[in-house]
């Protein structure tokens, strides 16, 4: 099992190096990340190589029993590069990003990419023999720093292209996207635009007023351009090795279809950084986050940056307390990791991230983190076996559509309208019932309940395959701004829910974006204030109706036996509370197991034993008993503060073990 660092010997004295991978064995580190922003050592002036530096550190790692994972250096351009050529991007204002930071590169720039060509094969050819390298990660986190979406000229002749591979005939484009309206028919796809500043700015998020469709498929293409750069640079190494290729992704983010960025990778990483100085994420949030990151492959992953000290740039985060960084790393293993690798193993005394703190401090002295760290490594050395390959068992799926993100983005529906914020109610009402959620999408015949929130683009094979698992006895659950897009941010001319309707058993007549908080009552007392559909019954039967307002009375969330399944529709949002008992709802009439436990708690069903956390800082006790994996002894259900437990609940299965 990878238990690592993110190394940077770059930022350090050569004679530090030895000592430095000392220090990481002794922490029990047998892995480090390197390489990904060096491309200025490796290529000191154009066309000009040298790897030895990292040779060197290499081999000084390896004779302390540490292998690397090398990353590709094409998110930090050199600045011969960009005087050389004109390989920046341009903001949606047309403005040039300045050179100085990371990621200012255009991934349509043809000197770019040839230029990466060439330092990744040059990269590829080197070190395709040495055997203390493990894995290669592909440049770092794509799309950081609000750059996956370019407004230059190559963007701009490249989308024409891309639209003309995809409409073939620009009258059947202006057909789809309605250009009609407001006489925006193109002549010819090198009319095409993009959709950046026309003096028409609407608020949120910062848009201009442009067709949807063109949105749309512009937020498609620039996803679309990171994904194929990345396919670039993988069929360069595949040609020199066959070492597993992955990339950093970044939880949450989604200005790229992370499905399709996966695709072409043997493995998915990411970046976890639960407490900086923008704020500490609630546990659901990171937790979700790694669902998020196992679903885009449906497959275990690793945590290639792993938070390991207070976290800022230029203020600093809070000091993550005794037992949390041991937590978190249990908290990633229990949604699917399989990796961990800490970022950095010494925080850097230079640069931007100097309050970015890592394993250990500017002195390197190793302290209560680095203590923790290797306490944690000492453990996973016995709980390896139960962590590789391990499979959770989902009961539940929640559903994310990247498309989906981007047309509520386009189209907000209302100011309080929140598409992630709206899953993660979902999600977070499921993980505080300790049901076992999947973020993902498709397969949906491997879960008892298909939660599908405001899923509103919806494309055509899609409605057959959710119909299918619906008639065959799945419980599907929609809320409302689902089913009335098509695939080119269109609204279908039909009643609300558009293509769920029959599904759903409901029209909706009216709906209310309302200015002061909704009752409701029926199965659930709750309250709403970001949306209210008022809904007809049609075959479903009524679970709630409005309690206030003019639609008093009327249907707000309903249920439709469907052939052998069951379709709910969630016509409002919920506070949270009634979130939890809609949640416990549904999964009750889907047969799925619950465990109610203290907030904070995180218990986490796999194979034949359970994993515990506690989030909070102080003791709780739990109504779980059996033998702890990681002392052997007997677990009587008290779990510490920020406290994380392998337990085997079954005695034959423990000897087993
Ligand atoms: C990550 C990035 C790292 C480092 C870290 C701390 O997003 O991949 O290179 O910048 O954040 O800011």
């Amino acid at each position: 099992m990878i238990f690592g660092v993110d190394y940077y010997p770059e930022h350090w004295d050569r004679t530090e190096w030895k000592n430095q991978a000392k220090l990481m064995r002794e922490g029990n580190f047998n892995t480090v990340r390197m390489g990904e922003f060096a491309w200025k050592l490796f290529e000191k002036s154009e066309g000009e190589f040298d790897f030895s530096f990292l040779d060197e550190v290499i081999e000084i790692l390896a004779n302390e029993g540490i292998k690397t994972i090398l990353g590709t250096p094409t998110a930090a351009p050199p600045k011969w590069l960009a005087n050389k050529y004109d390989i920046l991007q341009r903001d949606r204002y047309g403005r040039k990003r300045e050179w100085g930071s990371r990621r200012e590169c255009c991934a349509n720039n043809p000197h770019y990419i040839e230029k990466s060509r060439i330092i990744v094969e040059e990269m590829a050819r080197h070190f395709k023999d040495n055997k203390n390298v493990i894995a290669w990660q592909i440049d770092n986190e794509f799309g950081c720093h609000g750059s996956t979406r370019c407004f230059c000229e190559n963007c701009r002749r490249q989308f024409g292209k891309w639209l003309g591979e995809k409409y073939a005939d620009i009258n059947e484009l202006n057909k789809k996207w309605g250009s009609v309206f407001w006489s925006l028919d193109y002549d010819s796809f090198d009319d095409i635009i993009l959709p950046g500043y026309n003096s028409c700015e609407i608020e949120y998020p910062p848009n201009f007023a442009h067709n949807p469709s063109l949105d749309l498929e512009f937020r498609r293409f620039s996803s679309d351009s990171w994904v194929k750069y990345q396919k670039m640079q993988i069929d360069i190494l595949r040609k020199y090795t066959n070492l597993p290729i992955t990339h950093n992704f970044m939880g949450h983010f989604s200005d790229i279809d992370y499905y399709k960025l996966a695709e072409d990778l043997d493995f998915v990483s990411w970046d976890n950084y639960p407490d900086t100085q923008w704020g500490a994420a609630e546990y659901e949030h990171i937790s979700m986050a790694h669902e998020n990151m196992r679903g885009v492959k449906n497959k275990n992953f690793i945590v290639m940056e792993e938070q390991s000290g207070p976290c800022g740039w230029d203020r600093v985060g809070s000091t993550p307390r005794p037992g949390q960084l041991r937590l978190w790393t249990y908290q990633a293993i229990a949604h699917g990791a399989e990796g961990i690798v800490y970022f950095r193993f010494r925080t850097a005394l230079f640069g931007m991230e100097q309050y970015w703190y890592g394993v250990l401090d500017h002195d390197g002295v190793p302290r209560r983190r680095f203590y923790e760290i290797q306490k944690t490594g000492e453990e996973l050395k016995k709980l390896e076996k139960y962590i590789v390959s391990a499979k959770n068992n989902y009961d539940a799926l929640i559903v994310k559509s990247y498309d989906n993100v981007w047309g509520h983005e386009i189209k907000r529906h209302t100011e309080k309208y929140d598409y992630y914020n709206l899953l993660y109610s979902y999600y977070k009402a499921n993980a505080d019932l300790n049901i076992c959620t999947a973020v993902s999408c498709g397969d949906y015949e491997k879960y008892k309940v298909v939660y599908m929130p405001s899923y509103n683009i919806v494309e055509k094979e899609e409605i057959n395959k959710i119909e299918e698992y619906v008639k065959n006895g799945g419980v599907l659950v929609l809320t409302f701004r689902s089913g009335t897009r098509n695939t080119y941010n269109n609204i279908v001319p039909l009643p609300v829910p558009g293509v769920f309707a029959e599904l759903a058993g409901i029209e909706v007549e009216e709906f209310d974006a309302p200015r002061r908080e909704v009752t409701i009552c029926g199965e659930i007392d709750a309250t709403s204030k970001i949306w209210c559909d008022i809904i007809k019954p049609v075959s479903a039967k009524t679970l709630c109706t409005y309690g206030s307002e003019y639609y008093k009375g009327k249907a707000a969330i309903t249920v439709n036996e469907y052939e052998k399944g069951k379709v709910y529709y969630v016509g409002c949002d919920l506070d949270e509370p009634a979130m939890k008992k809609l949640a416990a709802l549904i999964s009750n009439a889907a047969g799925i197991a619950m465990i109610e436990a203290p907030k904070g708690i995180e218990i986490i069903r796999r194979d034949a034993y359970t994993i515990l956390l506690n989030h909070n800082e102080y003791e709780v006790s739990l109504p779980i008993k059996g033998k702890s994996l990681i002392s052997g002894k007997d677990f009587d259900g008290r779990l510490e503060g920020y406290g994380a437990e392998f337990i085997c609940e079954d005695d034959y299965m423990y000897e087993k073990y």
